[in-house]
């Protein structure tokens, strides 16, 4: 399918579907190898390098991966290519190392994915690569005067993990393009659907495809969607580096992306219901939803954002880590784990690291709202509740 103005329900129906790939059915089939069979060596040497679209090497992938960048790929306007990684801490760690050198500096989000503040610490730190923090709440003024001749790139979380601030990512993709740096955005709280990160200024868009793409808690994957400044090397290192996703993971991902726009129109709704019920229990001390207006950054999300996902957090009030953990430990509906963006309900005691400023005070309760029915949640979360402030 060409990008051809197509709405974006319509690109995940027909997105990578091409007919020479799909040999007459309707998804594109696992096709596993490691090798390639050529007819002669002429054919054999001319596979090399890769091309798109090409059978060269089974690293290299065949219509299975194929299809499945492509159809990223086409949600996001402007994007010149998208490579998968076998996770999305992969994505992002490739990502920042394909644009960083020994001597570069990165300006990293406060309130970033622990993870990915790992990466910095642990492994580019070691490598000469220095990275400062940034509150999520300073705009492109305040970010320029973190500038030093060394800044190489910015990088940008928004909605912030666990603490859902909403950056101005338009504002500081422009400070950057200005001043030639790099930006990068984690995307995978909205995903292309509902805010799209290229036509925004972002250079480098990651998805944890883990999430929502995939969609039902069984798939490990990543994707990087670039620009035409950063495509080639970001598509040439990557395979340099031998990064790689099974076609099975791939075929699952691709048929959780075909269902994603009307999962996650469900998880918003969802999601809204339960926060606003939450926001009228005398317990709750505050919502951290992009779409309260009492959220840090809600303007930016009423601009750039086209809805919200099912990932929030609330306060509790005049309460404990402990209470935080008896509720969590008592809900029948929701699961106890970290990894979010499938079809079911997950709730979590959280507790943000910042160094630049005061994370939101605790206890703090993140949520994944699911499928489910969501007055089946609310009753869950009511009687939660009830039986924490009982004691
Ligand atoms: C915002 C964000 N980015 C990246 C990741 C990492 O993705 P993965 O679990 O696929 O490595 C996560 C995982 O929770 C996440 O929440």
């Amino acid at each position: 399918m060409t990008d051809d103005g197509k709405r974006p329900d319509t690109k995940l129906v027909h997105g990578g579907r091409r007919k020479e790939w799909l040999g007459g059915m309707v998804n594109v089939p696992v096709s596993r190898t490691s090798t390639i069979l050529f007819d002669d060596v002429e054919s054999l040497e001319a596979s090399y390098p890769p091309r798109d679209g090409a059978l060269s090497y089974g690293r290299n992938g065949t219509p299975t991966q194929w299809s499945l960048a492509e159809a990223l790929n086409q949600l996001e306007p402007g994007a010149a290519g998208t490579r998968l990684f076998p996770s999305g801490s992969a994505a992002v760690a490739f990502a920042l190392s394909s644009v960083l050198e020994p001597g570069d500096e990165l300006l990293m989000v406060d309130s970033v994915y622990g993870p990915t503040r790992m990466f910095c610490e642990q492994v580019l730190r070691p490598h000469d690569i220095g990275t400062r923090y940034y509150d999520p709440l300073r705009g492109p003024a305040e970010i320029e005067a973190l500038l030093t001749p060394a800044t190489q790139a910015i990088f940008m979380e928004s909605p912030g993990s666990l603490t859902f601030e909403i950056q101005d990512v338009p504002g500081i993709c422009a400070l950057a393009r200005e001043r030639g740096l790099v930006t990068l955005l984690d995307n995978t709280w909205a995903t292309p659907l509902l805010f799209q990160a290229l036509s925004h200024g972002v250079d480098l868009s990651i998805l944890a495809c883990t999430k929502y793409v995939s969609g039902h808690a069984d798939v490990m994957m990543g994707s990087v969607t670039a620009t035409a400044a950063h495509w080639d090397k970001l598509s040439r290192t990557a395979q340099l580096f031998g990064q790689y996703v099974s076609p099975d993971d791939a075929f699952l991902a691709a048929r959780g992306l075909r269902t994603m726009g009307v999962r996650l129109r469900r998880h918003e709704a969802n999601a809204l219901q339960v926060a606003r019920w939450l926001a009228e229990q005398p317990g709750v001390a505050g919502i951290l939803h992009p779409a309260f207006d009492s959220c840090p950054g809600h303007q930016f999300w009423q601009r750039d954002f086209a809805g919200s996902s099912g990932l929030f957090s609330f306060i509790l009030k005049d309460a404990d880590r402990a209470a935080a953990v008896r509720l969590v430990e008592s809900l029948e509906l929701f699961g106890i784990g970290f990894s979010w963006g499938g079809f079911e309900s997950l709730a979590l005691p959280v507790e943000p690291k910042r160094t630049t400023s005061t994370p939101p005070a605790g206890p703090i309760v993140r949520l994944h709202i699911g499928l489910e029915d969501p007055d089946d949640l609310i009753a869950d979360l009511a009687r939660g509740l009830a039986m924490v402030w009982s004691g």
